[in-house]
């Protein structure tokens, strides 16, 4: 994790993200009530592989499973009544090639809080992709074939949940994981919108963007009401197209990152992740007046250096702080030396260790905040097993004090990205909870603990047990009920 201070004055994924630029999508709406796709899920054959995103605790798992009353250790916070939902890539059939974290068949875990009762549930999002591998059906020619994995985080707008991939559309889901298919906010969004859009809670106007390799502008920043319906757009002119993972608000700026990962059309069309980096283009930073919102008003080239995340950022006197997850370089092959080359750490605070997937208190998004949690990535582990995402241990920035606290979790047991959920009626970033899954590596089995943020080195307040494992994934949001 990065901290700047501004002064004024996925192979066939990428090749789908372009190409994606090049033909019309086409958005088809489906009402699944399906008991025969999901009976038909539930039958398919388990498959192994030796890739290593694909083994251990980043497996995928092969059933849909709910389990009711689960069992629990502590007490549940009673104020908490919604829904803990996240978003993971597991693929249906076994991959040729499997570009990790570009593809793979979108599944959301989620587990219900209600009336004191806990329940959970898993289910493959059913894209058009995923209905064609259970047809057996082949694409004409798989080298174009845009594949929209839904895989990689899930949130509430407006009235609707939508599962997110930035290569393609949001595909709307409901609460107990149906999908209604692809969502384009009446037509306003054609081709694809970010995973990682941002909500303003000052004005609960969602902002968010997509981008595109190849098709003029490479940019579109929109923004959405907080009833979900499109009120802004700005086409924006980049001097180059641009992989961006993520953008953030701030109370008048809206800031992307350019980083080096430079789009190479023969490489495309050649196989292969058409992505180079290079660092001599150094990383650009942007910023662009969210009011006004016609250009970037602001450019900043830097030292090279890569971004997957933003935690935060706000504006101080002359002067906007940007945290962030900062990686040095990056190399996306699928091997252990490449995983293990692809050190990001957070400077804000001294901090030398590798962490990423950061989260906060989203009520204070665009403004200066205190708490940000980012599970710590245990290289040494990684090194020895062969087998990347293993996170021991979750870590509670004070951004404010300069300190951190770590809650470490018991020995063969590995947490997630984390979600914060404000206590009801709270009002302080330290009022509420912190949730993540925690996998037992041995048993194969998970939880969903959830500790207390004022004190977070203590035992958890409820470790919520699952009798089956959820693997290692991406991003994920409480939605309240
Ligand atoms: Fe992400």
């Amino acid at each position: 994790m990065n901290h700047l201070n501004l002064k004024f004055s996925r192979r066939n994924f990428l090749k789908i993200t372009a190409l994606a630029s090049l033909f019309a999508s086409i958005s088809s709406h489906y009402i699944f009530t399906s008991p025969a796709v999901r009976k038909e899920l539930d039958s398919m054959e388990e498959w192994s592989s030796n890739h290593l995103f694909l083994q251990g605790i980043n497996a995928p798992v092969f059933k849909e499973v709910d389990v009711n009353n689960l069992k629990i250790t502590g007490e549940i916070p009673s104020d908490l009544s919604g829904i803990y939902m996240r978003n993971s890539p597991n693929p249906f059939l076994k991959p040729s090639t499997y570009n990790y974290p570009l593809e793979g068949d979108g599944m959301i875990h989620a587990v219900y809080f209600k009336d004191g009762k806990v329940s959970y549930q898993n289910r493959w999002i059913l894209t058009d992709s995923l209905l064609q591998d259970m047809k057996g059906e082949k694409p004409i020619f798989p080298e174009f074939n845009m594949r929209n994995y839904a895989n990689t985080n899930v949130i509430s707008c407006g009235d609707n949940i939508l599962a997110l991939f930035e290569a393609g559309l949001p595909y709307k889901i409901t609460p107990e994981l149906e999908t209604l298919g692809e969502y384009n906010f009446g037509g306003k969004v054609q081709e694809a919108m970010t995973a990682h859009p941002r909500f303003d809670p000052k004005t609960g106007e969602l902002h968010f963007f997509r981008y595109s390799f190849i098709a003029l502008p490479y940019l579109i920043y929109y923004v959405a009401n907080s009833q979900g319906k499109i009120v802004k757009e700005v086409p924006i002119e980049l001097p180059e197209p641009a992989l961006l993972h993520d953008s953030i608000i701030t109370e008048n700026y809206l800031i992307f990152f350019h980083c080096p990962l430079v789009f190479d059309i023969m490489k495309a069309f050649l196989g292969g992740i058409p992505l180079v980096w290079k660092p001599d283009q150094g990383t650009k930073i942007s910023l662009m007046n969210r009011h006004q919102g016609k250009e970037i008003n602001f450019w900043l080239k830097t030292e090279s250096f890569w971004m997957w995340h933003f935690m935060n950022a706000f504006e101080d006197n002359n002067q906007v702080i940007i945290d962030f997850a900062h990686y040095p370089t990056l190399i996306l092959d699928d091997n252990i030396a490449s995983v293990l080359s692809n050190k990001s750490s957070f400077r804000r605070i001294i901090d030398d260790r590798m962490v990423d997937f950061p989260i906060f208190d989203q009520r204070k998004t665009g403004q200066p905040y205190r708490f940000g949690y980012m599970p710590h990535v245990d290289l040494e582990l990684i090194a020895s097993k062969g087998i990347p995402n293993y996170f021991p241990e979750l870590i509670q920035y004070d951004l404010v004090n300069k300190t951190s606290k770590v809650h470490r979790f018991k020995p063969g047991n590995y947490c997630g990205e984390a979600t914060f959920v404000p206590r009801k009626g709270g009002e302080s970033e330290s009022d509420g909870y912190v949730m993540t899954f925690v996998s037992n590596e041995d048993k194969g089995t998970s939880d969903l603990v959830i500790i207390d943020a004022a004190n977070f080195e203590e035992e958890p307040l409820a470790k919520i047990h699952l009798p089956v494992r959820v693997p290692t994934g991406f991003h994920g949001n409480w939605i309240s009920t």
